[in-house]
């Protein structure tokens, strides 16, 4: 018997995937930030330990989130915003480590985004059964600058419409690593996460955590 490059059993996951018009998919791009990106996550959590936030119609949000950077996104009953102040407790967000602004940065250049500087980076957490129902990421002042989104954990089901609520969204299977970047002309796509489904990772245990930069202001 011989063995050769045709024996290899590809991957038939491509390593990038166009979503939409400004919208791509980097499988994997996270890997190389892991083993400095876990441990300060580890250390933001510490300081500002997830929650469940309240919608504005009074809804407790499945997902759990917590926030890094000189601004983090809120929910109460007031509204959504952008506040320099956690308000668990009282004190300003963790700052943004390093590893984070250099993930974010790098796969925002890959996308075809220069010099993306976000000032928030919010933290959700999934169990299973979590969701996130289809939205828009409208909260910010600048819709130039993308959005990038890093998935760890268990895998989940991406949902990525169009501009119109009712516009049927394509499903991504997201998993541990992969990043979604999405600007320009797809900017405001609606979006969301499907419940997600029970499992056990090897590295992050039976949960999904994402990263979401944002250009705040
Ligand atoms: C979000 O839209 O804020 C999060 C998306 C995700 O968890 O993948
Ligand atoms: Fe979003």
């Amino acid at each position: 018997m011989t063995t050769d490059l045709f024996d290899v059993v590809p991957d038939v996951r491509p390593s990038r995937e166009a979503m939409a018009d400004g919208a791509v998919l980097l499988r994997g791009f996270a890997r190389p930030f892991e083993a400095e990106l876990l441990p300060a996550l580890r250390e933001i959590v510490k300081q500002a330990p997830f929650r469940h936030l309240i919608t504005p119609g009074g809804h407790r949000m499945s997902v759990a989130m917590t926030n890094c950077g000189s601004v983090g996104w809120v929910s109460d009953h007031t509204g959504y915003r952008y506040d320099a102040i956690d308000p668990e407790s009282g004190q300003k967000w963790p700052a943004m480590p390093p590893v984070l602004r250099k993930l974010a940065a790098d796969a925002a250049a890959d996308a075809g985004f220069n010099s993306f500087g976000p000032e928030a980076c919010l933290i959700n957490r999934y169990v299973p059964g979590a969701k996130l129902s289809l939205h828009q990421d409208k909260d910010e002042l600048d819709f130039d600058a993308p959005i990038v989104s890093v998935s760890l954990g268990l895998p989940a089901i991406f949902l990525f419409g169009g501009p119109k609520r009712a516009d049927k969204p394509a499903r991504y299977r997201l998993e541990h690593g992969d990043v979604v970047i999405w600007g320009g002309p797809s900017r405001l796509f609606f979006h969301g996460v499907a419940p997600l489904a029970d499992g056990e990772h090897p590295v992050m245990g039976r949960q999904r955590i994402n990263l979401t930069f944002r250009k705040a202001r």
